[in-house]
């Protein structure tokens, strides 16, 4: 059954939440904190070796409260029950959303149009399993008898960046396989890549849902001849493999068949690193690793499914996510990792949240009167702080901020750990307290400034404060942690886009641009142009002079 359409905007939480914004939005995060001792007890959840404190919110318990009676307005509660049960929810391509089968215990039973997939899904997770172990032990060699020593990853969008994110994150744990992403069309990038390969150690793996992006095919019929250069065609057998939904057209391009990996319609693209879209990350990091992000996003599953609303982390990160965006106006989100293994991750998510959430259409196909998707970027702390960190202390913007840090590093350099992780803390405080004119009157008095001299300085070494920042606090980046912390972003679309009213799983604003890039591919391969607007047809004319 589809998901309903109920207007958020029609809800009594909703319209109290208006009320709630115009008389809340002169409160300072400092008095809130000076007024309830216990607020970050109050707002904050432990789960496993996760604590998500979001105290530091612009929100007091009646917020909250609101944001909780609008998720049970507008019926999560429903639409959580048929994201897992395998309903039709993705109703514009009339498929169901189950990339949560792809980790669901062997022992599960999830229905796709009356079949349990757990039984398909657990084949294709042993054939990865013996695939790359094969590969990574040598056992399974090149066509002129050597190991592979390289291992290149050829999709785009979530046939890319999920594994590639994953990868670097889980940098710690690698092999001695080496990975390479080629994702563009840009010639330069394959070339580049290929210089650096051997035809007779590299294994190619090709990932594409659809086996139709143009990106991956041309990519992949680019390496294909780069490869015959030197090799057989019967070498292909041995050194391409294949991820898709497409059988026939992995086979029209010589894929041996057992090198096939299949991929399901039900599941997203932009959700399916947990499929053999993940191969590579299986190949870099181990089959069991795989398996163990796999099983921390199971829990994550089951945390979110089950856990009452107050109490479960991706519910009341989107809902807060929902305050700044529909109350506050506020048009982005910054996403921080103290972790310079996680630099992809705000990449990675920008394609989960945006591509899902990116929609002005409500599920009763009504132009919307309010704010959907948020815009996210972001890039590891302590770097971004001495990049983009002035505007968002400073600026006149409102940018809530999802800080993630762990408590422990991997190599275990305390000393190293700590500057970090003192800069997490730091900058959550200082974004929340930001410093009074007092403070600053003070800190200049001390610097023995005449009092000309602190008055022409003062105004601008005030900082506001009362920026709204998220702290998620792991133990440790671990196979298990990160596939946690995806699920839980991955849930967090979901809800947002409950509420919001629209479909989360469609993609149809990629198509157009698709559309034109064939039309104009004509135009540069021949000599005539088509008809276009005056400012296409000049630049078109200029790159053919
Ligand atoms: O154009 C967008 C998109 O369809 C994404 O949703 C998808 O992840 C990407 O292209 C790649 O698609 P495919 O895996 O079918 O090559």
């Amino acid at each position: 059954m589809a998901l309903q359409s109920i207007d958020p905007t029609s809800t009594k939480a909703w319209k109290n939440l208006r009320k709630n914004y115009e008389n809340s939005k002169g409160n300072h995060l400092r008095d809130l904190f000076a007024a309830d001792p216990n607020r970050a007890i109050a707002f904050s959840l432990q789960w496993n070796d996760f604590l998500v404190d979001f105290s530091k919110n612009r929100i007091t318990k009646e917020t909250l409260a609101l944001l909780l009676q609008l998720a049970d307005e507008v019926d999560l509660k429903d639409a959580v029950q048929k994201y897992f049960s395998g309903d039709r929810i993705n109703v514009t391509e009339n498929r169901a959303v189950q990339h949560t089968a792809l980790r669901a215990k062997k022992t599960a039973t999830v229905l796709v149009d009356g079949e349990n997939v757990i039984p398909e899904v657990y084949e294709v997770k042993e054939h990865i399993k013996t695939f790359s172990e094969a590969i990574i032990s040598g056992k399974k060699k090149g066509y002129t008898g050597k190991p592979f020593t390289d291992v290149v990853n050829i999709g785009i969008g979530g046939s890319d960046l999920g594994p590639e994110m994953v990868i670097k994150a889980l940098q710690f744990y690698k092999n001695h396989l080496k990975i390479h992403f080629i994702s563009n069309v840009d010639g330069d990038l394959v070339h580049e890549v290929l210089q650096e390969l051997n035809p007779e150690t590299t294994l190619f793996v090709i990932v594409s849902k659809t086996f139709t992006t143009q990106e991956t095919l041309t990519n992949a019929t680019t390496i294909k001849k780069w490869f015959l250069k030197q090799a057989q065609h019967k070498d292909i057998a041995d050194h391409f493999a294949a991820v898709s939904t497409n059988t026939k057209k992995i086979a029209e391009f010589g894929i041996a068949a057992e090198n096939v990996f299949p991929m399901w319609d039900w599941v997203g693209g932009r959700f399916s690193l947990w499929s053999a879209v993940g191969l590579s990350i299986a190949l870099a990091v181990g089959y069991d690793n795989f398996d163990t992000m796999l099983s921390g996003a199971q829990q994550m599953d089951e945390h979110f499914r089950t856990a009452e609303f107050d109490k479960n982390i991706p519910v009341v990160l989107a809902l807060l996510s929902i305050w700044y965006n529909n109350f506050y106006n506020a048009e982005t989100e910054a996403i921080i990792p103290y972790s310079q293994y996680l630099s992809r991750f705000s990449a990675y998510l920008q394609q989960g949240i945006m591509e899902s959430n990116g929609k002005s259409v409500d599920r009763s196909g009504q132009r919307v009167d309010y704010q959907t998707g948020t815009i996210i970027w972001g890039e590891p702390g302590t770097n971004s702080q001495h990049a983009f960190f002035q505007l968002i202390h400073q600026g006149t913007k409102l940018i809530p901020v999802d800080f993630i840090g762990f408590k422990k590093s991997l190599h275990g350099d305390v000393e190293h750990h700590n500057k970090l992780m003192a800069n997490f803390f730091a900058q959550t405080e200082a974004l929340m307290n930001g410093k009074t004119p007092e403070e600053v009157y003070k800190e200049l008095e001390g610097l023995k400034l005449s009092e000309e001299q602190i008055q022409k300085l003062l105004p601008f070494k005030v900082f506001e404060g009362n920026k709204p920042t998220n702290t998620i606090l792991i133990e440790q980046l671990t196979p298990k942690s990160l596939g946690a912390l995806i699920a839980l972003y991955e849930h967090k679309i979901f809800v947002q886009g409950v509420i919001w009213n629209i479909f989360s799983y469609d993609q149809w604003g990629v198509e157009l641009g698709k559309h034109l890039a064939g039309t104009i591919l004509k135009d540069l391969q021949n000599s005539e142009i088509a008809d276009h607007d005056g400012s296409t047809m000049r630049l078109l004319q200029a790159f053919k002079s």
